[in-house]
């Protein structure tokens, strides 16, 4: 995988927040969208796909096992699907790029196929554990190798037939979770899952409106191998996770209010306002309809003064994307704010809490690591130099934090950002952040 070229913000102090902006369709969704659309019966038609990189990258993958699929052309997508049994081997390796969703559900998907497939990424994705699917899908009588160390390539090696298996998830991961509900639609009798804590129902969700024999009862969720699915509409809400980074900025920032529309409110992902609106933040929330199984609403966020929190460890997996942007509004906080039981977010595209940390003491924060988590103590945030090591949340978040600096933040390491948020700096700057994106930087 060819890296791409480097990429810096710089974000000018004196910047404002305010108006109405949309987020980019939903990451996770959109995957799942793609993935289940290609193994379906008949067409699915998508609306509001992200055309990020992350997501194209499923779709690169899905066109290469043999699927035909029209767009992305504004957020729409016409996927002809060829069955559980119509997938082909790709003439070469998949190449996911950035997207650890990617590999680790298209490992579940391919694990009981009758072809062999090779799945590599970037530098982030090639160190990232794997084991922690292919362990799982092994016992289910797949044929997967890793390297020594655990990581990509996955080489898949085709299997006649898996088995349905009763596991106990030992982390709190939407993608283990999604990786075996796909590989048992592929398995005979029945896979079940059971989560230690409620993760993203995204796959559960789809598989249900696609017709699947998928239950759920607690905290297990249990699919039935050998039916078949029904293509149809998919609607993406906008994500979540990318409104994070305004919803924090909308409140520090001391001007607004700023309005987020079509925003998705599933109660697995909405840790982040939880969190917030414990902080003191003012966030009103509007609902609005249900998009195909999803529930959407319309934030409104006003300035206000945030306190620091101890943040409750049962709130951690619904909210551990938004960990970047929650820690800048610790930074902006009164008193100080502490995080744990989330070391899950030392193995995200980059250790998350290590380089935040960095990034905070670089703007005159008192920010502590611990091994799952961080004590942040609120302060002045002075103006200096970030690394965001090519992990998307960590440019955006600290982007934020340019609201309320003192002097410029130059942030490196920002190419990623479109892997989850194509368009980031223009919309920024039309609800008022300072913000430019040059090339180079380290
Ligand atoms: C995702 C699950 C989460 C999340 C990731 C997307 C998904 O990862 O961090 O950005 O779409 O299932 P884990 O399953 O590793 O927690």
């Amino acid at each position: 995988m060819t890296e791409k070229p480097e990429r810096r913000f710089v974000v000018e102090p004196g910047g404002a927040l305010s108006g109405t902006l949309q987020v980019p369709g939903d990451k996770s969704i959109s995957h799942r969208a793609v993935m289940l659309g290609a193994i379906a019966e008949g067409e699915t038609a998508v609306s509001g796909f992200l055309d990020g990189d992350d997501a194209m990258a499923t779709l690169a993958a899905m066109r290469a096992l043999g699927v035909a699929i029209d767009g992305p052309e504004q957020g729409r997508l016409r996927i002809q699907g060829v069955g559980l049994r119509g997938l082909q081997a790709a003439a070469g390796a998949l190449d996911l790029g950035n997207s650890g969703t990617s590999m680790r559900l298209l490992a579940g998907l391919l694990a009981g196929q009758r072809f062999a497939s090779r799945l590599v990424g970037d530098r982030s994705l090639m160190k990232r554990p794997m084991r922690r699917v292919t362990e799982p899908l092994a016992r289910m009588g797949a044929n997967i190798h890793t390297e020594p160390s655990g990581t990509a390539p996955l080489v898949i090696e085709p299997v006649a037939a898996l088995e349905g298996i009763d596991y106990p998830l030992p982390v709190a991961s939407a993608q283990v979770k999604s990786a075996l509900l796909l590989a048992g639609l592929y398995a005979s009798g029945e896979t079940r899952v059971t989560e230690p804590a409620v993760t993203r129902d995204h796959t559960e969700r789809m598989l249900e409106a696609f017709g699947a024999d998928v239950r759920v009862a607690g905290s297990q969720v249990s699919v039935r191998g050998g039916g078949s699915l029904q293509g149809g509409a998919v609607v993406v809400p906008g994500d979540i996770s990318s409104a994070a980074f305004f919803l924090v900025g909308a409140s520090i920032a001391g001007t607004g209010p700023l309005t987020l529309t079509n925003v998705g409110l599933n109660p697995t992902r909405t840790g982040v306002i939880d969190i917030l609106q414990r902080m003191g933040a003012r966030i009103h929330v509007e609902r609005e309809r249900s998009g195909a199984g999803e529930p959407v609403a319309t934030l409104t966020v006003e300035p206000s003064r945030l306190q620091g929190i101890a943040i409750p460890p049962d709130r951690v997996p619904l909210a551990i994307d938004e960990f970047p942007a929650l820690f800048i509004a610790a930074a902006c906080a009164e008193g100080e704010t502490t995080l744990t039981g989330a070391e899950e977010l030392r193995v995200k595209e980059s250790d998350r809490i290590a380089v935040m940390a960095d990034g905070l003491g670089a703007l005159g924060i008192q920010a502590e690591p611990t091994p799952d988590g961080i004590r942040i103590v609120g302060g002045p945030v002075r103006g200096g130099h970030i690394q965001a090591r090519g992990d998307h949340r960590i440019a955006m978040a600290f982007a934020m934090a340019g609201l309320v600096a003192d002097a410029p933040i130059t942030i490196d390491g920002c190419s990623e950002v479109d892997t989850s948020f194509p368009g980031f700096v223009d919309r920024a700057r039309e609800a008022g952040l300072r913000i430019r994106s040059e090339e180079g930087g380290a």
